[in-house]
């Protein structure tokens, strides 16, 4: 690797010890995420999007586990800090930015003091100092008049200025790291875009690197530099974003391209992925997608593909250079 990866995640194992036996949600993940750069982190509901973003963030539900592996931010290994060394990291090096803005935004204190707080927390500033801070960062996320705005409560807020707001907090302590999990999937469609480009200016105007999660493919197309593409707790594809559109390896990516409206209008028909997510504790044998998979065949049902070269990306599937890449 050229530069060393702002976040480098391996052989990620996460488990939730049930009375029935331990639950293997994270299956052995691997990826890193450069400077500037946004990985999208795309699959369907369960698929272990959230739980790879908490993990690093320090924020597992409690009983689940990091079972194995390692997590580097700026290279620092920070999958064993104690919780005090976690909670500073937190907001400082890596900032979170969640699908609900109420979720992050205390609805008592007005948008200007949570933004004060939470620099200063982090950051030797004063409150006057941190008070012109916040309203350049306001202003930087596209809050109109944030001078005023600034004295206002959350509730005083529309959706899609309070997650322009929730943004703003992300970043106010300058992180190395954004984890965004589904942070448009609350907002109506004509302020996702908003937000989407948002993200993906404030990534290349100050290097932060963002891991996107999201169910969503069409945001990957049009935020991502990379994606990684989840199913049952593991990575099945991973490459640049454009050539993952244009030429998809995993049927189960073909899948969850064929689901965006505007990518598919021009060519044939929406293809959708009949079936769903086998259960933590009903993995299939082999490719855990084969029950779903047209092209499965008895290579697939017995032997668990692992991820190969597939071009600029990789795919874990026994297809790769056979007829899958032909069909739609
Ligand atoms: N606290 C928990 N206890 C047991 N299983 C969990 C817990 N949290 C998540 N899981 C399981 O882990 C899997 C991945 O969950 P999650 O990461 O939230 O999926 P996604 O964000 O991709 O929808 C799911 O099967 C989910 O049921
Ligand atoms: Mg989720």
């Amino acid at each position: 690797m050229a530069a060393e990866a702002v976040l480098d995640i391996r052989n990620l194992v996460v488990e939730f010890p049930t009375r029935r036996g331990v639950l293997t949600a994270i299956r052995g993940i691997d990826l890193t995420i450069g400077r500037g750069e946004i990985l999208g982190v795309v699959g369907e509901s369960g698929a272990g999007k959230s739980l790879t973003g908490a993990a690093v963030i320090g924020l597992l539900e409690s009983g689940g586990r990091i079972a194995e592996g390692e997590i580097h931010v700026c290279g620092r290994r920070i999958d064993q800090l104690p919780l005090r060394e976690m909670q500073k990291l937190r907001g400082r090096t890596i900032g979170a930015i969640f699908q609900d803005p109420l979720t992050s935004l205390n609805p008592l204190l007005t948008v200007g003091d949570q933004l004060i707080e939470t620099m200063r927390v982090h950051m030797p500033l004063s409150r006057a100092g941190a008070m012109a801070r916040a309203v350049r960062l306001l202003q930087e996320v596209g809050i109109p008049s944030p001078e005023l705005r600034i004295a206002q409560y959350p509730h005083q807020f529309s959706g899609g200025m309070r997650q322009r707001v929730v943004i703003a907090l992300a970043l106010c302590a300058e992180p190395e790291l954004v984890i965004a999990d589904e942070p448009t999937t609350a907002l109506d469609v004509s302020i996702q875009a908003q937000i989407t480009a948002l993200l993906k200016r404030v990534c290349r105007d100050r290097g932060t690197a963002m891991m996107l999660i999201t169910h969503d493919m069409g945001v990957i197309a049009e935020t991502a530099d990379r994606v990684a593409v989840m199913y049952a707790g593991r990575i099945v594809e991973i490459g640049p974003v454009a050539s993952i559109i244009r030429a998809p390896r995993h049927p189960y990516t073909k899948g969850l391209i064929g689901s965006i409206p505007s990518l598919t209008q021009r060519s044939e028909r929406l293809v959708q992925i009949d079936g769903s997510m086998p259960r933590l504790n009903a993995m299939p044998e082999g490719c855990a997608f084969h029950p779903r998979c047209r092209f499965a065949m008895a290579q697939c049902r017995r032997e668990r593909p692992p991820l190969m070269p597939a071009g600029t990306s990789e795919a874990a599937c026994w297809h790769l250079n056979g007829e899958v890449s032909h069909v739609a």
